[in-house]
């Protein structure tokens, strides 16, 4: 388990608040971010039901549970959303997640008043103002890989929340907080990304407009954090990514032989 400060000043913090320990949710472990600003709280990708009691008590030492003025949820797939019904009702918080997939949270254990809650944000992402001084872009970075996905980028910490893009799954005695250099971390994150992202079309357009950003660094929702010249490094290599329908040389068979 991880609780690293990855930006901090006086009023404003980007916090990495947990990994889950493999083993847990299936052995795919998660990162959860708080952003904090003064008293305000959002809470990004709470996770599935098994991390909600690790992340409530990392969160405890930070805000309360009152102080959490949203909760944003990249995408549909349950290490994402599982646990919202809890986070539900030990906050008050607006829950924002992509427009296609508002009728699918019913399926979660959601209905009736608690729905109220969840703003469907719309296809080209929208600005999201939390507070004085505390305002977040919602960034659009669909089919990467969620056919609705959304991505956050803090203008104060200049950290983009970057979900399942440039996600790694770690060996277990390869674990990293940081990635400084890609190359050495490629073999961990090519794999997945040639899988995972559905097509080269839709990475070189959401590099073209994340890097109008002035990305510090790129938080991702499993595996360590990109900064420095890593960021950089990456998002080069993802706009080049051949990736999802472009290897599909027939049904169920991709090629594999790209890096
Ligand atoms: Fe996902
Ligand atoms: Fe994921």
């Amino acid at each position: 388990m991880r609780n690293i400060l990855l930006h901090g000043d006086e009023t404003h913090k980007f916090i990495l608040l947990n990994e889950s320990e493999p083993g847990e949710e299936d052995g795919i472990r998660s990162n959860q971010y708080l952003i904090q600003h003064k008293e305000h709280g959002i809470l990004l990708d709470p996770g599935g039901f098994g991390v909600m009691p690790h992340v409530l008590s990392e969160l405890l030492r930070h805000v309360s549970p009152g102080s959490i003025e949203g909760i944003i949820l990249s995408h549909q797939d349950p290490d994402i959303v599982g646990g919202i019904s809890t986070w539900l009702e030990i906050t008050d918080a607006p829950v924002y997640v992509s427009a296609i997939w508002m009728r699918f949270l019913p399926h979660y254990g959601i209905s009736g008043d608690k729905m109220k809650r969840f703003h469907g944000v719309p296809d080209e992402g929208m600005h999201l103002h939390v507070a004085e001084g505390f305002d977040l872009e919602i960034v659009p970075a669909h089919f990467l890989h969620s056919e609705g996905q959304i991505n956050v980028f803090d203008p104060v910490s200049r950290i983009l929340f970057t979900v399942d893009i440039g996600a790694a799954m770690l060996p277990v005695d390869q674990d990293y907080a940081f990635v400084d250099d890609l190359k050495a971390h490629l073999p961990f994150i090519s794999g997945f990304h040639r899988r995972y992202m559905c097509s080269n079309r839709a990475a070189r357009l959401w590099v073209e407009a994340v890097e109008k950003l002035d990305i510090a660094m790129i938080a991702p929702q499993h595996g360590p954090v990109y900064r420095g010249k890593a960021v950089g490094e990456f998002l080069s290599w993802f706009r080049e990514l051949e990736c999802g329908i472009d290897l599909m040389t027939r049904s169920g068979h991709f090629t594999t032989d790209s890096e």
